[in-house]
Protein backbone atom coordinates (compact mmCIF):
# COMPACT_ATOMS: atom_id res chain seq x y z
CA UNK A 1 0.00 0.00 0.00
CA UNK A 2 1.42 3.39 -1.13
CA UNK A 3 2.06 6.49 1.56
CA UNK A 4 -0.25 9.28 1.35
CA UNK A 5 1.21 12.63 1.05
CA UNK A 6 -0.76 15.89 1.77
CA UNK A 7 1.32 18.59 -0.01
CA UNK A 8 -0.58 21.52 2.35
CA UNK A 9 -0.04 24.94 1.25
CA UNK A 10 0.57 27.05 4.82
CA UNK A 11 -0.15 30.48 3.01
CA UNK A 12 3.02 33.09 3.42
CA UNK A 13 3.91 33.22 7.09
CA UNK A 14 0.03 34.17 9.01
CA UNK A 15 -1.46 32.07 10.69
CA UNK A 16 -4.87 33.35 9.88
CA UNK A 17 -4.13 33.05 6.13
CA UNK A 18 -4.50 29.38 5.85
CA UNK A 19 -7.50 27.52 4.40
CA UNK A 20 -10.19 25.26 5.99
CA UNK A 21 -9.42 22.69 3.92
CA UNK A 22 -5.45 22.60 4.60
CA UNK A 23 -6.50 22.65 8.40
CA UNK A 24 -8.52 20.05 7.75
CA UNK A 25 -5.52 18.08 5.91
CA UNK A 26 -3.00 18.89 8.51
CA UNK A 27 -5.73 17.68 11.01
CA UNK A 28 -5.75 14.25 9.26
CA UNK A 29 -2.47 13.25 9.13
CA UNK A 30 -0.71 11.16 10.67
CA UNK A 31 2.93 12.39 10.75
CA UNK A 32 3.98 15.95 9.48
CA UNK A 33 7.31 16.04 7.80
CA UNK A 34 9.45 19.67 8.47
CA UNK A 35 11.97 20.89 6.88
CA UNK A 36 14.48 22.53 9.17
CA UNK A 37 16.85 25.43 7.85
CA UNK A 38 20.14 26.95 8.91
CA UNK A 39 20.14 29.49 11.98
CA UNK A 40 19.54 32.62 10.28
CA UNK A 41 16.18 31.33 8.94
CA UNK A 42 14.82 29.26 11.90
CA UNK A 43 11.86 31.95 12.32
CA UNK A 44 10.60 30.02 9.28
CA UNK A 45 10.17 27.02 10.59
CA UNK A 46 9.04 28.52 13.64
CA UNK A 47 6.14 29.99 11.86
CA UNK A 48 5.41 26.16 10.48
CA UNK A 49 5.19 25.12 14.17
CA UNK A 50 2.92 27.92 15.54
CA UNK A 51 0.88 26.76 12.72
CA UNK A 52 0.50 23.28 14.14
CA UNK A 53 0.28 24.67 17.79
CA UNK A 54 -2.54 26.48 16.61
CA UNK A 55 -4.29 24.76 14.35
CA UNK A 56 -3.41 21.10 14.90
CA UNK A 57 -2.28 21.54 18.88
CA UNK A 58 -1.79 18.59 21.14
CA UNK A 59 1.32 17.06 20.80
CA UNK A 60 2.35 17.19 16.76
CA UNK A 61 5.91 17.30 17.27
CA UNK A 62 6.21 13.31 18.62
CA UNK A 63 4.45 12.72 14.93
CA UNK A 64 6.83 15.14 13.38
CA UNK A 65 9.84 13.99 10.95
CA UNK A 66 12.66 17.04 10.74
CA UNK A 67 14.33 16.89 7.40
CA UNK A 68 17.45 19.07 7.45
CA UNK A 69 16.98 21.17 4.35
CA UNK A 70 19.99 20.15 2.05
CA UNK A 71 23.29 22.98 1.66
CA UNK A 72 22.49 24.64 -1.77
CA UNK A 73 25.63 26.49 -3.84
CA UNK A 74 25.05 30.34 -5.22
CA UNK A 75 26.25 31.51 -8.15
CA UNK A 76 26.29 34.64 -10.13
CA UNK A 77 26.87 32.10 -13.62
CA UNK A 78 23.34 30.39 -15.12
CA UNK A 79 24.58 27.61 -15.91
CA UNK A 80 26.55 26.67 -12.44
CA UNK A 81 23.63 28.04 -10.63
CA UNK A 82 21.26 25.53 -12.21
CA UNK A 83 23.65 22.54 -11.39
CA UNK A 84 23.81 23.80 -7.62
CA UNK A 85 20.37 23.77 -8.14
CA UNK A 86 19.98 20.34 -9.37
CA UNK A 87 22.27 19.08 -6.68
CA UNK A 88 20.45 20.71 -4.12
CA UNK A 89 17.11 19.20 -5.15
CA UNK A 90 18.43 15.92 -5.52
CA UNK A 91 19.91 15.83 -2.28
CA UNK A 92 16.51 16.64 -0.84
CA UNK A 93 14.79 13.67 -2.53
CA UNK A 94 17.31 11.41 -1.31
CA UNK A 95 16.76 12.89 2.44
CA UNK A 96 13.00 12.27 1.69
CA UNK A 97 13.17 9.32 0.29
CA UNK A 98 14.72 7.67 3.83
CA UNK A 99 12.08 9.39 6.06
CA UNK A 100 9.68 8.46 3.87
CA UNK A 101 11.38 4.99 3.55
CA UNK A 102 10.35 4.75 7.38
CA UNK A 103 6.58 5.52 7.51
CA UNK A 104 4.42 2.71 7.50
CA UNK A 105 2.45 2.36 3.96
CA UNK A 106 -1.00 3.79 4.29
CA UNK A 107 0.29 6.49 6.62
CA UNK A 108 -1.10 9.94 5.87
CA UNK A 109 2.09 12.53 5.68
CA UNK A 110 1.48 16.30 5.89
CA UNK A 111 4.62 18.01 4.08
CA UNK A 112 4.17 21.47 4.80
CA UNK A 113 4.68 24.02 2.02
CA UNK A 114 5.30 28.12 2.03
CA UNK A 115 2.90 29.90 0.32
CA UNK A 116 1.12 27.71 -2.72
CA UNK A 117 2.62 24.43 -3.36
CA UNK A 118 2.49 25.60 -7.16
CA UNK A 119 4.50 28.95 -6.84
CA UNK A 120 8.19 28.54 -6.82
CA UNK A 121 8.37 25.52 -4.68
CA UNK A 122 10.27 22.74 -4.90
CA UNK A 123 8.59 20.18 -3.28
CA UNK A 124 5.89 18.50 -5.75
CA UNK A 125 9.02 18.12 -7.64
CA UNK A 126 11.07 16.46 -5.14
CA UNK A 127 8.23 14.22 -4.39
CA UNK A 128 7.95 13.48 -8.17
CA UNK A 129 12.08 12.39 -7.86
CA UNK A 130 11.43 10.59 -4.77
CA UNK A 131 8.87 8.65 -6.52
CA UNK A 132 10.75 8.33 -9.99
CA UNK A 133 13.52 6.67 -8.21
CA UNK A 134 11.76 4.09 -6.18
CA UNK A 135 12.26 5.39 -2.92
CA UNK A 136 8.63 5.23 -2.33
CA UNK A 137 5.07 4.34 -3.46
CA UNK A 138 3.59 7.34 -2.76
CA UNK A 139 0.52 8.86 -3.69
CA UNK A 140 0.18 12.83 -3.60
CA UNK A 141 -2.55 14.93 -2.76
CA UNK A 142 -1.83 19.00 -3.50
CA UNK A 143 -3.99 21.09 -1.27
CA UNK A 144 -3.87 24.86 -2.07
CA UNK A 145 -2.41 27.98 -0.17
CA UNK A 146 -2.65 31.63 -0.01
CA UNK A 147 0.45 33.07 -2.07
CA UNK A 148 2.90 35.64 -1.14
CA UNK A 149 1.95 37.10 -4.14
CA UNK A 150 -2.09 37.52 -3.12
CA UNK A 151 -0.65 38.94 0.24
CA UNK A 152 0.99 41.09 -1.62
CA UNK A 153 -1.87 42.39 -3.95
CA UNK A 154 -4.23 42.67 -0.63
CA UNK A 155 -1.80 44.43 0.95
CA UNK A 156 -1.45 47.16 -1.77
CA UNK A 157 -5.25 46.87 -2.14
CA UNK A 158 -5.02 46.50 -5.69
CA UNK A 159 -5.30 44.05 -8.40
CA UNK A 160 -2.23 42.25 -10.47
CA UNK A 161 -4.04 42.24 -13.69
CA UNK A 162 -5.71 45.93 -15.66
CA UNK A 163 -8.47 45.02 -17.96
CA UNK A 164 -7.88 42.57 -20.60
CA UNK A 165 -3.67 42.59 -19.72
CA UNK A 166 -1.32 39.92 -19.04
CA UNK A 167 0.55 38.96 -16.06
CA UNK A 168 3.65 37.58 -15.70
CA UNK A 169 5.76 36.15 -13.22
CA UNK A 170 9.45 35.90 -12.64
CA UNK A 171 12.51 35.80 -11.22
CA UNK A 172 14.88 38.34 -9.82
CA UNK A 173 17.44 36.63 -12.32
CA UNK A 174 15.46 37.18 -15.31
CA UNK A 175 14.11 40.69 -13.81
CA UNK A 176 18.22 41.38 -14.51
CA UNK A 177 17.79 40.44 -18.31
CA UNK A 178 15.33 43.25 -18.60
CA UNK A 179 11.58 43.97 -17.83
CA UNK A 180 9.44 41.83 -19.72
CA UNK A 181 7.87 43.29 -23.12
CA UNK A 182 4.66 40.52 -23.13
CA UNK A 183 3.24 42.05 -20.09
CA UNK A 184 2.92 45.68 -18.77
CA UNK A 185 2.59 43.19 -15.02
CA UNK A 186 5.49 42.07 -13.59
CA UNK A 187 5.60 40.12 -10.48
CA UNK A 188 8.93 39.40 -9.29
CA UNK A 189 9.83 36.60 -6.53
CA UNK A 190 13.40 35.40 -5.73
CA UNK A 191 15.16 38.12 -6.01
CA UNK A 192 18.20 38.76 -3.49
CA UNK A 193 19.33 41.39 -5.59
CA UNK A 194 16.94 44.21 -5.84
CA UNK A 195 17.22 43.74 -9.65
CA UNK A 196 14.46 46.20 -9.95
CA UNK A 197 17.37 48.70 -10.31
CA UNK A 198 18.15 47.65 -13.28
CA UNK A 199 14.71 48.40 -14.80
CA UNK A 200 15.63 51.55 -16.61
CA UNK A 201 12.06 52.15 -18.22
CA UNK A 202 10.15 55.30 -18.09
CA UNK A 203 7.09 55.21 -16.13
CA UNK A 204 7.01 52.12 -14.40
CA UNK A 205 5.31 52.09 -10.59
CA UNK A 206 6.74 49.55 -7.84
CA UNK A 207 4.55 47.68 -5.62
CA UNK A 208 6.98 45.99 -2.45
CA UNK A 209 5.90 43.93 -0.33
CA UNK A 210 8.27 42.10 2.23
CA UNK A 211 7.88 39.58 5.21
CA UNK A 212 3.83 40.33 3.89
CA UNK A 213 1.15 38.21 5.91
CA UNK A 214 2.76 38.35 9.33
CA UNK A 215 3.49 41.21 12.05
CA UNK A 216 6.90 42.54 10.36
CA UNK A 217 5.32 43.27 6.90
CA UNK A 218 6.52 46.21 5.07
CA UNK A 219 4.98 47.85 1.97
CA UNK A 220 5.98 50.44 -0.13
CA UNK A 221 4.69 51.95 -3.88
CA UNK A 222 5.38 54.24 -6.27
CA UNK A 223 7.28 55.61 -9.17
CA UNK A 224 10.29 53.07 -9.27
CA UNK A 225 12.88 56.18 -9.73
CA UNK A 226 11.22 57.53 -6.60
CA UNK A 227 10.74 54.52 -4.63
CA UNK A 228 14.09 52.20 -5.85
CA UNK A 229 16.96 53.45 -3.25
CA UNK A 230 13.87 53.91 -0.44
CA UNK A 231 13.26 50.06 -0.68
CA UNK A 232 16.78 49.18 -1.15
CA UNK A 233 17.71 50.79 2.30
CA UNK A 234 14.54 49.39 4.07
CA UNK A 235 15.13 46.03 2.68
CA UNK A 236 18.71 46.14 3.90
CA UNK A 237 17.66 47.34 7.49
CA UNK A 238 14.95 44.72 7.82
CA UNK A 239 17.31 41.66 6.51
CA UNK A 240 20.18 43.06 9.41
CA UNK A 241 17.00 43.33 11.70
CA UNK A 242 15.84 39.56 11.38
CA UNK A 243 18.95 38.17 9.35
CA UNK A 244 16.57 36.80 6.61
CA UNK A 245 14.51 38.52 3.95
CA UNK A 246 11.73 37.33 1.86
CA UNK A 247 10.15 40.37 -0.74
CA UNK A 248 8.05 40.23 -3.60
CA UNK A 249 6.95 42.68 -5.87
CA UNK A 250 5.09 44.03 -8.91
CA UNK A 251 6.44 46.22 -11.50
CA UNK A 252 3.61 47.89 -13.56
CA UNK A 253 3.75 50.01 -16.86
CA UNK A 254 2.04 53.02 -16.28
CA UNK A 255 0.42 52.32 -19.79
CA UNK A 256 -2.77 53.95 -20.43
CA UNK A 257 -4.76 50.85 -19.34
CA UNK A 258 -7.68 50.93 -16.85
CA UNK A 259 -7.52 48.67 -13.68
C1 LIG B 1 10.74 29.55 -2.65
S1 LIG B 1 9.64 30.87 -3.05
C2 LIG B 1 8.16 30.26 -2.35
C3 LIG B 1 6.91 30.97 -2.85
C4 LIG B 1 5.66 30.41 -2.17
N1 LIG B 1 5.38 29.07 -2.64
C5 LIG B 1 4.43 31.30 -2.38
O1 LIG B 1 3.38 30.80 -2.79
O2 LIG B 1 4.50 32.49 -2.05
C6 LIG B 1 10.20 32.07 -1.88
C7 LIG B 1 9.94 33.47 -2.40
O3 LIG B 1 8.56 33.76 -2.25
C8 LIG B 1 8.38 35.09 -1.87
N2 LIG B 1 7.73 35.10 -0.55
C9 LIG B 1 7.32 34.03 0.15
N3 LIG B 1 6.73 34.41 1.29
C10 LIG B 1 6.76 35.75 1.32
C11 LIG B 1 6.28 36.73 2.23
N4 LIG B 1 5.66 36.40 3.37
N5 LIG B 1 6.49 38.04 1.93
C12 LIG B 1 7.11 38.41 0.79
N6 LIG B 1 7.56 37.53 -0.12
C13 LIG B 1 7.39 36.21 0.13
C14 LIG B 1 9.75 35.74 -1.89
O4 LIG B 1 9.97 36.29 -3.18
C15 LIG B 1 10.65 34.56 -1.63
O5 LIG B 1 11.95 34.81 -2.13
Amino acid sequence: MAINVDVVGIGPGNTDQITVEAIKALRGADFFLLVTKRRETEELVEIREQILDRHVGGDWRSHTIFVQDAERGRSEDASEQAEAVAEWRAERARRFADVLREVPSGARVAVLAWGDPALYDSTLGVLEDVRSNGGAELEIRVVPGISSIQALAAGHRIGLNRVGGAVELTTGRRLAAGLPREADDVVVLLDGSCAFRDVDEEGVELFWGAYLGTPDELLIAGPLEETAEEVVRVRAEAKERKGWMFDTYLLRRRANRPR
